[in-house]
């Protein structure tokens, strides 16, 4: 069948008011970009002449300023899921101007097979190459590019020539069978194949194909400060120490990290401690660092869902993809997060909070328990699965002005039943192995700020002897002291005993 050319706007054209849109992208890496800015740019021009113009959108986490930017923009988004992490989008979310569910990255595609979503219109795909018979060759990521193909009534490729042809052999596609016919996932090495190199789609679905040639909008990490060096220094003494005990097998584990500075700074302190072999990534998102670190030997291979570097490293894999070939494996997200692959190879996860109480629960998604900052991603598909889970953070925030470490998280994400280990730039507090109390003392000693040891500290004795020391009625007063004073410092918490 003869392949279709048109442009953006003929392609935006096809799309009305009220369509659910499935787009490729997992991060800024893979994802479309021509189509939904034509797509925004009708939605402007019908909301000019008083028509209503959204979509829902569905991608495989979060996108670039092409389409998350420029349809928040536009205020042509209905509903988004999942992860996101745009400004301009999240302003549109917590404006209530856009709907958006949070989700695990490991079960969107799942659920829309399921018809969890309902109907899914188009599959917007950015590829390297599409065949007449069907067969498209990913970017960048995968995301849930191969279930949006098979979902969505019609698809529009995005034939991206800033990518080269030749990366056809990094990609890996396999869908699970659905219940009650699936079978186990065969992946028992991060480096195992069990797919196709391309995703097969029913060539008359293919409405047509926008010629574009754009590199991904990734941007540059910032430089490693103090603080995420020492998180990452303690971090990798962490894992050193758990290797010489034996708790960790001798060969290693595969590493699993979220994205971002205080991720970068972990995985270089990886690969500068003496006392960690070169390991393997069972991962998510492949940054920057894993590149460097891969062509340094200290990593020997990396499986992902996205290659989310900056545009040279980017240029450096595609001129160097002979060495890259046999080292790189980019699955659909519904792979790297599986929780069952993740329990059977035994991944260290390491992500990333933005709050942690005292017992151990984690608030990775919601700033004072109102306000969505991004949504779960993977780290809740990691930590409950992992061999051993662990989360970093800074001791506090805003300069100083919020503990991250507080008696009650604001929104719980992650359980105190799956985190095992908190890091932040004071130390490290294992909670593997120990009761409420016990965490509590860890978490308190080793992770909190020392402007807040004190305070933590009394808050605990006003509980007095329980299994649990919460008091209830004074769990969030550090929130409340902040939301009074814009500072959580000094809070009376006699205040609450005579509630
Ligand atoms: N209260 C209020 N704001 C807080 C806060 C707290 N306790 N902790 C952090 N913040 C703010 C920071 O001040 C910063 O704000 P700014 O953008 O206005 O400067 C922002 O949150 C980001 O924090 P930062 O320290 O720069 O960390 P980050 O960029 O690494 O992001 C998360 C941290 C938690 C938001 C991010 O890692 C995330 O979205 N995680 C969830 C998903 C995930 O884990 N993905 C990877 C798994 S695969």
């Amino acid at each position: 069948m003869a392949l279709k050319f048109i442009t953006a706007e003929e392609a935006a054209n096809f799309v009305s008011n009220g369509d659910v849109i499935g787009f490729s992208g997992f991060t800024a890496a893979g994802a479309a970009k021509a189509i939904p800015t034509a797509i925004a740019q009708k939605a402007k021009a019908e909301h000019k002449i008083g028509n209503p113009f959204k979509i829902g959108v569905i991608t495989g986490a979060s996108t670039g300023d092409s389409l998350d930017g420029e349809l928040a923009r536009a205020e042509a988004i209905s509903f988004r899921t999942p992860y996101q992490s745009h400004p301009d989008l999240r302003k549109l979310i917590n404006a209530g101007k856009a709907d958006f569910f949070d989700s695990h990255l490991s079960i969107v595609a799942q659920n829309i097979r399921y018809g969890f979503y309902g109907k899914l219109d188009f599959a917007v795909i950015e590829a390297c190459d599409v065949t007449e018979d069907g067969e498209i060759v990913p970017t960048s990521s995968v995301g849930v590019s191969p279930t949006i193909c098979n979902k969505a009534n019609k698809i529009i490729i995005e034939l991206n020539t800033a990518h080269p042809k030749e990366l056809r052999g990094m990609h890996d596609i396999y869908e699970p069978k659905d219940p009650p016919h699936r079978k186990e996932i065969p992946i028992y090495k991060s480096n195992d194949r069990i797919g196709s190199d391309v995703i097969k789609v029913d060539p008359s679905k293919i409405v047509g194909i926008v010629e574009t040639n754009r590199p991904d909008e990734v941007g540059a990490f910032s430089e490693l400060n103090e603080t995420t060096k020492q998180i990452g220094k303690n971090v990798a003494d962490f894992l050193a120490h758990e290797l010489r005990t034996g708790r960790i097998p001798k060969e290693f584990l595969p590493i699993q990290s979220g994205v971002g500075n205080i991720a970068n700074a972990v995985l270089t302190a990886l690969g500068e401690n003496e006392s960690i072999p070169a390991f393997e990534m069972y991962t998510e998102v492949i940054q920057d660092s894993v590149i460097d670190m891969m062509k340094a030997g200290h990593v020997t291979f990396a499986s992902g869902c996205s290659l989310t570097v900056s545009p040279p490293m980017l240029k450096d894999i595609y001129e160097n993809l002979d060495f890259f070939h046999p080292r790189l494996v980019l699955r659909p997200q519904e792979i790297t997060n599986h929780p069952e692959v993740a329990r059977r190879i035994g991944i260290i996860s390491i992500n990333t909070a933005i709050e942690v109480d005292l017992f151990g629960n984690v608030n990775s998604t919601n700033v004072l328990g109102t306000t969505i900052m991004n949504g779960i991603g993977g780290s809740g598909d990691f930590t409950r699965n992992a061999y051993v889970s662990m989360f970093t953070c800074p001791s506090v925030a805003k300069g100083g002005a919020i503990s991250a470490i507080v008696p009650m998280v604001s929104h719980v994400d992650h359980s105190e039943h799956s985190v095992q280990i908190i890091v932040t730039e004071q130390g490290v507090a294992d909670l593997r192995n120990k009761s409420p109390k016990a965490k509590m003392e860890a978490i308190i000693e080793n992770c909190a700020h020392p402007d807040y040891k004190e305070q933590l500290w009394d808050y605990v004795k006003i509980g007095g002897e329980k299994h649990t020391p919460q008091t209830l009625a004074a769990a969030f007063g550090m929130h409340n002291k902040f939301a009074k004073t814009k500072d959580m410092k000094n809070v009376d918490w006699r205040e609450y005993l005579h509630d």
